[in-house]
């Protein structure tokens, strides 16, 4: 697995297949937020993007403007002047995109969705082109912040060799690790990718929600969580997930976890659900974590399970 730059401007040396070019000419298809973070990160580490088509010429010049030497075209004439094209469309667009245009055998094009099977891309491959998916595991807003988030990011890589080794090696050109993903995995895998994601925003507004009921803003607890949350991500990142598990139930403090179910009892969320119930699944599942850490005997994962089975 390639391993992160040590500093940002330094080049890893592509191993590019022998029936492709020193560069892989690349063109993308789609202009929105990946594809610029993604363009000025290639140009950046000397990897130029020859060619953007989009369906707005607007976002096609802002990418190309960040990218020397990239040319704004037609998404077919984007195609035929590369030999590498990103499809860096809205997901719903991409099996579109690739019955629309014509594609040729010895070239190869690549999605950037984490939830799209390859199949998606069935008319490109029907056309003898290579075909991959390429899906960074990061979050892309505007090019400038991509950039900078990349570094030491995953992208998660679908393909066959020899198109396999380049997307490897363009992954580590530009800072990233890479791992290869299956066929047939990416429903579940893009799924997953919401726990360290969007669910933790959802499980910190369940926390200030808690806090609101005895008087404190949304803003004042994020500020006070936050460091928390922090101190979490170092733990696992120094110890792993369960080793690195803080909380009570990890420490099999049966009394305090029956007071916080006592304190949940007469709360409801946002959502108007009651707040002690997402407490209590949760609690449940740290149960097998805080076993599997040593720190929890049978008894006392016994007496918690009881506590947190509601009704
Ligand atoms: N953003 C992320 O954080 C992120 C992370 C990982 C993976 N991805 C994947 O990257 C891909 C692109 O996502 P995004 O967030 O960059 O989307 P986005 O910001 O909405 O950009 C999509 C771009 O595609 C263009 N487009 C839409 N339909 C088109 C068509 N039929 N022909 C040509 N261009 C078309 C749009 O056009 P105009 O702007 O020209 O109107 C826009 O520039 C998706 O597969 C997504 O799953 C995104």
């Amino acid at each position: 697995m390639p391993e992160s730059l040590p500093t940002e401007k330094r080049l890893m040396p592509l191993l590019i297949p022998k029936d492709m070019p020193p560069f892989p000419e690349i063109a993308f298809i789609g202009a929105g937020r990946l594809a610029s973070g993604l363009a000025m990160a290639l140009s950046v580490r000397g990897i130029p993007v020859l060619a953007v088509a989009s369906r707005s010429t607007g976002s096609a010049r802002s990418l190309a403007a960040r990218s020397p030497g990239c040319r704004v075209m037609e998404a077919q004439q984007a195609v035929d002047a590369a030999n590498l094209v990103f499809v860096t469309v809205p997901d719903d667009a991409i099996a579109g995109i690739a019955a629309q245009l014509h594609w040729r055998a010895g070239m190869a094009v690549v999605h950037c969705s984490g939830a799209t099977e390859l199949d998606a891309l069935a008319p490109v491959a029907a056309a003898g082109a290579r075909v991959g998916g390429f899906h960074p595991l990061q979050t892309f807003t505007d090019p400038e912040a991509a950039l900078a988030s990349l570094s030491g990011c995953t992208i998660s890589v679908e393909a066959e060799p020899p198109l396999l080794d380049t997307l490897q090696q363009l992954a580590a050109a530009i800072g990233c690790r890479s791992i290869r993903l299956p066929a047939g995995c990416r429903a579940r895998y893009h799924a997953s990718g919401g726990y360290a994601s969007q669910f933790v925003n959802v499980l910190l507004r369940e926390a200030t929600d808690i806090w609101k009921t005895f008087g404190i803003s949304e803003a004042d607890a994020v500020s006070a969580l936050l460091p928390l949350l922090k101190g979490t991500i170092a733990s696992i990142e120094s110890a792993g997930v369960a080793q690195g598990m803080p909380g009570p139930v990890s420490r099999g403090d049966v009394g305090t976890v029956k007071r916080h179910v006592e304190g949940l009892a007469e709360i409801r969320n946002a959502a108007g659900d009651e707040a002690l119930d997402l407490y209590c699944e949760l609690a449940r599942r740290t149960i097998a974590l805080a076993v599997e850490r040593g720190s929890l005997g049978a008894d006392k994962a016994e007496e918690l399970r009881k506590i947190l089975t509601q009704g």
